[in-house]
């Protein structure tokens, strides 16, 4: 996990707190939480994935037909913005938070994550976005292939059916049913499966599972993992 802090080499470690695990974890919500704590800024690498892909899908719906030349030249169209605490990530300079979140993107982006040189073009962004400032990023291979010397490694998990319920919560504004949230279950489950290839779990990360946290708790204690580490 963290190695102890009087060492010197780890001081030299960058200031990265990177979150990783599976879909509706509570990756983003948590590590935009812990950023504004530590006074860093966030990166959401997984919106740089979704926005290849809605750049890609304004080009050409039919993603049977997606090569990974095609996403690329489509994501030129991508920037990422910096704000006081996060990256915002724009499709042709425009705001398309809604558009990245959607079906369409979400059902899709699995499909562009496998492409080696998407990979290599967001964790360029990622490392630009880092470089100069204490950030926390969130994805599935932060703390592996992104930021394997990142000063704290965190994965995250929680039970399926209660990341559906929450991604519901969330999504719905109100309860969600049993029905709807089995719906919900299924489709994650098949998204972990899509997404298994590149969901690493770094060997010295901590796991922390958030089923029976709430998101404060889980907050508290990476906030506290990440002072302790940078002391
Ligand atoms: O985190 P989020 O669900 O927004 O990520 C969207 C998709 O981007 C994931 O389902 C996964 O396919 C991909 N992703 C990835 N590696 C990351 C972050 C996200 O492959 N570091």
């Amino acid at each position: 996990m963290i190695s102890p802090v009087s060492d010197t080499a780890e001081r030299r470690r960058p200031l990265v707190v990177a979150i990783d695990g599976p879909a509706a974890s509570g990756k983003s919500s948590t590590a935009k939480w812990v950023a504004r704590e530590l006074g860093f800024r966030h990166v959401d690498s997984g919106a740089l994935y979704r926005a290849a892909t809605a750049a890609t899908l304004r080009v050409q719906p039919d993603s049977a037909v997606w090569t990974e030349e095609m996403v690329l030249a489509a994501a030129a169209a991508v920037s990422l913005v910096p704000s006081d605490t996060t990256f915002h990530a724009r499709l042709a300079g425009q705001e398309a938070e809604e558009e990245l979140r959607g079906g369409a993107v979400t059902s899709r982006v699995s499909l562009v994550a496998k492409m080696p040189r998407v990979r290599a073009w967001v964790n360029d962004r990622v490392r630009a976005a880092a470089a100069g400032h204490a950030v926390v990023v969130d994805g599935r291979d932060m703390g592996t292939a992104v930021f394997p010397q990142a000063r704290v490694k965190i994965f995250l998990v929680a039970d399926p059916w209660e990341r559906a319920r929450r991604r519901l919560l969330q999504r719905l504004e109100r309860l969600p049913t049993e029905e709807e949230i089995a719906e919900e279950t299924d489709a994650l489950v098949q998204r972990d499966a899509k997404d298994e290839s590149q969901t690493q779990r770094a060997a010295d990360a901590v796991l922390v599972d958030t089923t029976f946290l709430t998101q404060e708790d889980q907050v508290a204690r990476i906030v506290a993992l990440a002072k302790t580490a940078m002391r």
